[in-house]
């Protein structure tokens, strides 16, 4: 099969009002990643696939992002909205590089998958001229309806030009279409804006492509990858779906999960062999848990790399930067940031370490907190392989503490401690004999004389 290039044109200029959000419809999050990567991500990628993405006039951020996902992607400013086919011509300089297979999707669409943009390709192979993506949606409203004649798809109508027949039709519009890249800016050319909305309907491509005699038609796929978003409303919808694909995704690569559908996971998450995930467990982007590691319950994980048969939480909040080696334990009541944590150390509880190392097998007591900022800067916290940290101790960065030194509880560390030295830094002790049962007689007398 000789190989088809490509050029996926995805529509990125909505205004995005009903999400009633300052941030640009397309950046906002579906497992822990913008709507448009999500696109960008299922788009053609690799050889001989080419990306273009077209921005409002206002919209530097999503260009950024675009590039981010995919730094091949090509940008094009369409600076009025006049509709959906003029929104493609915005990138016409890319669709005059003449890729075989022009490919458009929406920005707003984050569950299409990879699979239908291939489904949508294969037409084209066969010969035909537009491959439209149709779904039948619980509530037709609102979207273009495909009107089929003799099993070939004759014409989109829009909602707002549809007659009372039409609107009954069930199957509509998803808005992914695949031309064939040859013919493609000839039909485009053709499109006018003579509807009720005076907009260029990419949808009108349809009927000229019957009306030259060559062919239309229809790939179907189901509701839940097609969702558009335009509230926040459908954005939760999209997430509930996104959730229980990857949910899915995660026991069929064999992840325990006991109660799954309490656990949030990010689209980039990723397991190892025999990793176990307790109930009510939130992971955000960037974490990657390897073999036999279990996450307790109540345990909140961001940007972290967590090593074989490491065990964290309940209760542990890893935020970015967080790296565990092989059996290293974080227990409740632990945040770590930016904390390389080596094979085998433990931190159980009640704890912060942040801008740290902490070497192998190293022991953090209870309440041990690494002072990382100075309110200006944030210093660096080390620990070296072996040491011991009494409990409640406060370690003042920036400072080492050597391989196999021991702090006594309670210390306040501002230096350097060397390695398997002792360093003891609080109040010392003092003990007066019989002072409680004097202090306790002395209060009693008081109490009776008072209560006559
Ligand atoms: C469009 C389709 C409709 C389909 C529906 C699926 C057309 C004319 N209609 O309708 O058949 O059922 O999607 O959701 O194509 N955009 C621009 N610039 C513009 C206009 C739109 O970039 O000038 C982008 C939008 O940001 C959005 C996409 O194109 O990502 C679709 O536009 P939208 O206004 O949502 O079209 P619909 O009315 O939903
Ligand atoms: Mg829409």
């Amino acid at each position: 099969m000789s190989r088809r290039t490509s050029l996926t044109i995805v529509l990125a200029a909505g205004e995005g009002t009903r999400m009633r959000s300052a941030t640009p419809k397309v950046l906002h999050q579906v497992a822990g990643e913008a709507l448009l990567a999500h696109v960008l991500k299922a788009a053609p990628n690799g050889d001989g696939a080419s990306l273009a993405v077209v921005v409002g006039p206002d919209h530097a951020a999503v260009s950024d992002e675009a590039k981010r996902v995919r730094p091949d992607a090509a940008t094009f400013v369409q600076r009025q909205r006049l509709g959906t086919a003029h929104a493609v011509l915005a990138a016409r300089d890319a669709i005059a590089g003449g890729a075989d297979d022009l490919l458009i999707a929406f920005g707003d669409t984050p569950l299409i998958s990879a699979a239908t943009f291939e489904r949508l390709r294969q037409p084209l192979r066969d010969g035909a001229t537009l491959a439209v993506l149709g779904f039948r949606p619980a509530d037709p409203t609102g979207y273009g309806r495909l009107l089929v004649e003799d099993g070939r798809l004759a014409a989109i109508r829009e909602q707002a030009d549809a007659s009372s027949a039409e609107r009954a039709i069930g199957l509509c519009n998803a808005g992914v279409m695949a031309f064939d890249g040859r013919r493609v800016l000839a039909i485009l050319d053709k499109i006018g804006n003579a509807n009720s909305k005076g907009e260029f309907y990419l949808t009108d491509a349809v009927a000229i492509v019957r009306d030259l005699g060559l062919e239309a038609i229809v790939i179907e796929t189901g509701e839940d990858e097609v969702r558009g978003i335009n509230t926040k409303a459908q954005l939760a919808e999209a997430e509930a779906v996104m959730q229980a694909r990857l949910r899915r995704a995660a026991l069929d690569a064999g992840v325990t999960m006991i109660a799954p559908d309490t656990v949030f996971l990010a689209a980039d998450t990723t397991f190892g062999n025999d990793v176990t995930i307790e109930p009510f467990v939130v992971i955000g982007p960037g974490v990657s848990i390897a073999d036999g590691a279990v996450i307790h319950a109540f345990s909140h994980l961001s940007q972290a790399t967590i090593g074989k048969n490491a065990s964290v939480g309940p209760y542990a909040r890893l935020r970015p930067g967080t790296a565990l080696g092989e059996g290293a334990r974080i227990g409740n009541f632990v945040e770590t940031k930016a904390a390389i944590i080596d094979a085998g150390a433990k931190v159980n509880h009640l704890t912060y370490i942040g801008d740290a190392h902490i070497g192998a097998a190293a022991n953090i007591g209870a309440g041990t907190i690494t002072c990382n900022y100075d309110g200006f800067g944030k210093h660096k916290t080390e620990i070296g392989a072996g040491a011991f940290v009494g409990s409640n101790s406060s370690l003042v960065a920036p400072v080492t503490i050597g391989a196999g030194a021991y702090i006594g509880s309670g210390s306040v560390i501002s230096r350097d401690v060397p390695s398997d030295a002792l360093a003891v830094a609080r109040g010392q002790q003092s003990i007066r004999d019989g002072w409680a049962k004097r202090f306790r007689e002395a209060k009693t007398r008081g109490k009776t004389k008072t209560a006559k």
